[in-house]
């Protein structure tokens, strides 16, 4: 097999995993992957588990060895770890890094020409928003297939999106309280696991059918004095509902703490 492209990872955690096995399912043999030495175990797993992944001595051969560079370390490390590579003149680098812009990301890449990417741990199965800024034809053709493309029209747009992630672990905690309720009363959390992420399967379906005037009104479509009602009531009135925008405006000030 003759190999496409070398894709490396600065960061090998969470996210760097799941873009890699989305890459490696995709692409196969045909893209060779380099990894940062740093998470070792994690990066260990993967090298073991298929023949192009390499682990490599520091990041810099990650850097030396790729055509692209992915990189998602934490934030509060990224300006040393970034700053302190050397990227060459035509190489491509995507960040996932949050709290950082495309200007402060593309100094610390120079001369890389850098683009930002919001992907989430499903892109290790190829499903999901993949948010970018600036949107690029290139990245769309190299990894449009890792899941669905979102080009954010501007930088603002870029940190709706990546504010709106933010919610995911808040998204679980609110099933796994709708199943633990369910499994408190007696039943199997399995029955209740299965037919609970179906049911929310197919609420998402029917908002993704909704223009944005009928999504923010769509919740009012109930029975009068019906089930429906006194839930949303409740969760209206205890402030459960307001709690999502709430926490959105926590994340906004640290993505946007001076903008
Ligand atoms: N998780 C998500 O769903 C998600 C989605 C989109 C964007 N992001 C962004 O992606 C970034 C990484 O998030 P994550 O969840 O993947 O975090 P994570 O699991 O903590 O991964 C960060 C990795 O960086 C490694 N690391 C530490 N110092 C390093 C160094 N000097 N050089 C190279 N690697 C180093 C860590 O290794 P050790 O374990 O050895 O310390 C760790 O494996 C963050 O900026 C986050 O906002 C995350």
């Amino acid at each position: 097999m003759i190999v496409l492209m070398r894709i490396g990872f600065i960061g090998v955690g969470v996210i760097n995993e799941a873009f890699a096995r989305g890459v490696l399912a995709q692409y196969g043999a045909a893209a060779e992957v380099l990894l940062s030495p740093r998470n070792a175990a994690r990066a260990a797993a993967l090298a073991a588990k298929f023949p192009n992944v390499r682990v490599c001595a520091s990041n810099q051969e990650v850097v030396d060895g790729s055509d692209w560079v992915m990189l998602a370390v934490l934030p509060r490390i990224a300006r040393e770890v970034i700053g302190a590579l050397r990227f060459r003149d035509g190489q491509r680098a995507l960040s996932f890094i949050s709290d950082f812009t495309l200007a402060e990301l593309r100094s610390l890449a120079a001369p890389a020409t850098l683009t930002r990417m919001v992907p989430l741990p499903f892109v290790a199965h190829r499903v999901g928003p993949l948010a970018v800024f600036p949107d690029d034809p290139e990245v769309t053709a190299v990894f449009g297939s890792l899941g669905q493309i979102v080009p954010a029209a501007d930088e603002p747009t870029m940190d709706m999106f990546t504010a709106i992630t933010a919610l995911m672990s808040a998204y679980f905690a609110m099933l796994g309280d709708v199943v633990g309720w369910a499994e408190a009363k007696g039943f199997p959390p399995e029955a209740a696991a299965g037919y609970t992420a179906s049911f929310f399967e197919a609420l998402l379906y029917k908002a993704k059918t909704l223009t944005p005037d009928e999504l923010a009104g769509h919740w009012r479509e109930m029975t009068p004095g019906g089930l429906n009602e006194l839930a949303v009531t409740y969760m209206r009135d205890t402030g459960a509902i307001s709690a999502w925008s709430q926490a959105l405006d926590k994340v906004w000030d640290r993505i946007r703490p001076a903008r």
